[in-house]
């Protein structure tokens, strides 16, 4: 199982770094053979000690240079940074990412063999059309990414159910992440409002190799629990 925490606009330099250090005291409990990334906010990326991994949530598509309010590549491998959040609904959404800054995105930090977490999720408007208009939404946030990329993970998370207190049910992760599979044969993560209390449902449905979580990885101990649970 995979278990990334994503910190969003969350967390100081200064929180971040007292909750990396906990985070290193609790790896004992998680099982050798499941993974843990952390992604803090661009101001608080530094070299962790511990047995998890740390990765940005965005960085523009270049080494360095004259990009203005950016961090890139150069600014990563400082840390020995090379994993990266692609196409998280808030970007799409908030910051106005297209498809093709997306896809673009994807294909440069895949030339730079980082790990790629890339997120799809449909809206509520496409949910409520049912399980095929879902499909039809979720393959074409696909165009232009390599699907190939075998340094690449996949998190489905339903937009309705981010940050929402409402996860989507079993049976539409089920269905969801099987035909997701069936299409592109990448570590599956599920994401939207995975908690303590639904953390063993969710990870015990098939297709599902890990989860993408937001508030429930702020405080370490909430984020441990969901770890934890997988033993
Ligand atoms: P949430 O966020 O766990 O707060 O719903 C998940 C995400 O956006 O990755």
């Amino acid at each position: 199982m995979i278990f990334a925490a994503n910190f969003k606009m969350n967390h100081t330099r200064a929180s971040t770094r007292t909750y990396m250090i906990e985070l290193a005291k609790q790896m004992k409990y998680k099982k050798a053979e499941d993974r843990v990334i952390v992604f803090p906010p661009a101001t608080a990326l530094d070299s962790y000690d511990g047995d998890f991994a740390v990765g940005a949530q965005d960085a523009y598509t270049a080494t360095s240079g004259a990009y203005t309010g950016e961090i890139g590549v150069e600014q990563l491998k400082e840390f020995g940074i090379n994993s990266i959040l692609v196409g998280h609904s808030e970007r799409r959404e908030i910051l106005r990412e297209t498809q093709e800054v997306v896809a673009t995105k994807f294909q440069f930090f895949k030339t730079q063999g980082f790990e790629i977490i890339y997120c799809i999720g449909e809206p509520l408007e496409v949910r409520e059309q049912g399980h095929d208009a879902v499909m039809e939404y979720l393959l074409a946030q696909f165009d232009g990414v390599d699907i190939e990329y075998d340094n690449s993970i996949i998190a489905y998370e339903p937009i309705w159910a981010i940050g929402s207190g409402r996860s989507a049910n079993a049976d539409e992760i089920s269905s969801t992440h099987s035909a997701i599979k069936a299409a592109i044969n990448r570590p599956l993560l599920y994401g939207g409002s995975v908690k303590p209390d639904n953390i063993k449902e969710i990870i015990g449905i098939k297709d599902v190799d890990g989860v993408l979580v937001g508030g429930a990885s702020l405080k370490v101990n909430s984020f441990m629990e969901l770890v934890r649970c997988a033993c």
